[in-house]
């Protein structure tokens, strides 16, 4: 009797539970009540981002996606909080980033996810200030990244079919997501991660050179584990042909687009819309302008997207840098047109984390989004205006070339991908220099195989410079065997367009002197990574004379008090070159703009003395200045 009785009082208060549960389950599904944060209730999570009604819903609960993109890989990681925290106050719910392949395989087999590459940690970091993850892991990426984040190795096949079904080409692709995949799955949103979505490749549709490429790719991620849901993202030209069935559709903008809009009603009806690149400002090349989109007419498109119900990622929220030799090329003509350092983009938050115009004016847009009050917005850093540094020690580049990889002597010229360097992944980066001799002057012809710029020197005297425009040079007479020398510089490879796969750099082929091919060849790979930065550093330098001998490196010591502070390093009086501090590549700079400063993060400087080397190829300052502000150039509005 009494167990009896305990047992339907036990029972009971089991129905209860069950019929609280259900209610409250019933409640939270239908008004939101909840609203789920990343890194909460991960065991009670029981649908992913689902988008099979006209507004996302994640775990039953509508969801608004306020994206913004901010890329791991141009942001110094001991800034990542900085920039991640001031997304969170912006009013933004969700973090976008690709994934740069030819950073994280820089040699075939060879794989990097550590420090300033750590994936895991960008992502955990993300769900700990509260933002959600969208990954964007290509394994084409396009962002202005040099080959669209593909490895200059995979050129080294001479028959390689970059995106597309080509075996060569899905095998690496393959062997990447071998070891990428593992390490985002368990980052899943039903896995208790912030990850609630994954693209498959980028913008394919404006590529569509093998139909069953992206379905290769959607195969290659669910095969190994992506379970959340997928989407594409195509522009208004790509749209109709991009996409993959079952997979979401999304769009990319500037401008507010009711055709392209309207069109994803056609193809998708009663699904979410998501503008997955709005782009809130625009790159910059060489030799141009730099780009701005005015905050009033960025805020107005990003308030007139959400009035009409649809979700949006800000491409760029933070846009930062393309440190090193990473930034990609334009090649809309025959003319390669190369990308500046900066990626600043003229985005909410600028390159250095300063608060803009439109940071403010989105915040408050966004402010009407939420039902609490928004985070306050971190303090800013200070940035330092440095003394400038005496660069009063000099080498010429040509006593640095015993720091270089053994040179490869070759009948012919060989491009650089294919040069038996870098354990046999060929040189990616950098400059690569030709020498040969000739015993008489003449008409030089590049026959437009310099890719992308030479300078050309005889007897190590300059005598002028072959690219896309100028392919033909006067070779001066002279006497007896004389030595004829190409210094070519990759610019960056082409990151958007048909041409990926004729994207191998240095001489492509032959360059004649009078009409005759040159021949014998002694060739120096000069990537100036890291390991040849520190040999040419701990070497004796000489004291600078009046009239140093160019191309050349310059070294100088940047003294440092206290905490470090992010600078700017103005390149006033320098002509054309590349900035290295404490071994690492700041990127390269170019006197014919727009940008004229190169930003410096402080973790990258210590307390004390810092080393500051320059390779610059015709005409240099006595001096290396500071500015606490950038100079990305002279404006012009998108
Ligand atoms: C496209 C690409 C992005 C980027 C932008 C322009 O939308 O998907 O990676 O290149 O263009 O900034």
């Amino acid at each position: 009797m009494v167990m009896t009785r305990l047992w339907n009082v036990h029972v009971n208060r089991r129905n209860a539970i069950i019929c609280f549960g259900i209610v409250g389950l019933i409640v939270y599904r239908c008004i939101g009540i909840f609203s789920m944060q990343p890194g909460e209730m991960s065991q009670s999570r029981t649908e992913g981002l689902n988008a099979n009604s006209s507004q996302f819903t994640l775990d039953g609960v509508a969801l608004r996606i306020l994206g913004g993109s901010a890329h791991y890989f141009r942001i110094p990681r001991a800034h990542w909080k900085d920039r991640l925290l001031k997304m969170k106050a912006c009013g933004l719910n969700t973090l976008t980033t690709y994934v740069p392949w030819n950073l994280h395989e820089p040699g075939r087999g060879k794989f990097d996810f550590q420090n300033q590459l750590d994936l895991e940690a960008y992502i955990r970091l993300a769900e700990e200030v509260g933002l959600w993850v969208i990954l964007r892991p290509g394994p084409y990426i396009c962002s202005e990244w040099d080959l669209g984040g593909l490895p200059s190795w995979l050129l080294r096949d001479k028959d390689m079919k970059l995106r597309t079904t080509y075996p060569g080409f899905t095998g690496a692709v393959n062997s990447f997501f071998d070891e990428l995949i593992p390490r985002v799955a368990p980052l899943q949103y039903m896995r208790g991660g912030p990850i609630i979505a994954v693209q498959v490749e980028n913008e394919y549709g404006s590529y569509a050179k093998d139909d069953r490429y992206m379905a290769f790719i959607k195969e290659a991620l669910l095969s190994r584990g992506i379970r959340e849901l997928l989407m594409t993202s195509d522009n208004r030209e790509g749209l109709k042909v991009g996409g993959l069935d079952g997979v979401l559709k999304t769009i990319n903008f500037q401008k507010l687009n009711p055709k392209a809009i309207q069109y994803m009603d056609t193809v998708q009806p009663q699904q979410p819309k998501l503008v997955m690149e709005y782009w809130s400002g625009w790159f910059d090349l060489w030799g141009d302008l730099h780009h701005v989109f005015p905050a009033e007419d960025m805020v107005a498109v990003v308030r007139e997207i959400l009035k009409q119900g649809m979700s949006v990622n800000l491409y760029m929220f933070h846009g930062g840098t393309n440190f090193g030799f990473m930034s990609g090329a334009l090649a809309l003509t025959s003319v390669l047109r190369a990308m500046v350092t900066s990626y600043d983009y003229d985005a909410p938050l600028s390159e250095a984390g300063d608060y803009t115009p439109k940071y403010h004016g989105l915040r408050e847009l966004l402010s009407h989004y939420h039902s609490d009050k928004l985070p306050e917005t971190p303090a800013l850093r200070w940035r330092k205006a440095y003394k400038a540094v005496n660069m009063n020690l000099h080498m010429p580049l040509w006593e640095t070339l015993r720091f270089a990889e053994k040179p490869f002597i070759s009948a012919t010229p060989v491009n650089m991908e294919n040069l038996p360097v870098n354990s046999g992944n060929g040189q990616s980066y950098g400059y690569t220099l030709y020498e040969t001799t000739v015993t008489s002057g003449g008409a030089l012809n590049s026959w437009n195989n310099v890719r992308d710029r030479a300078l050309v020197f005889v007897d190590q005297v300059f005598i002028g410079v072959l690219d896309y425009r100028t392919v033909e040079l006067a070779v001066p007479d002279g006497k007896g065997v004389r030595k004829l020398s190409f210094l070519v510089e990759n610019c960056g490879r082409v990151n958007y367009g048909k041409v990926l796969d004729e994207q191998r750099k240095g001489l492509v082929g032959d360059v004649a002197l009078n009409n005759i091919p040159l021949k014998d060849f002694t060739i120096y790979s000069l990537d100036m990574n890291p390991a040849f930065i520190n040999r040419l550093g701990s070497m004796i330098w000489r004291s600078r004379t009046n009239a140093p001998s160019f191309p050349g490196f310059f070294q100088g010591w940047l003294q440092v008090t206290g905490t470090p502070s992010d600078t700017f390093v103005k390149l006033l009086g320098w002509s054309k070159g590349v900035v290295f501090i404490n071994g690492r590549n700041l990127g390269r700079y170019w006197s014919i703009g727009p940008q004229q400063t190169l930003y410096l993060p402080g973790p990258w400087l210590r307390s004390g003395s810092n080393q500051v080397i320059v390779f610059e190829e015709q005409e240099a300052a006595a001096k290396l200045q500071f500015d606490a502000n950038p100079d990305l150039g002279m404006a012009v509005d998108v």
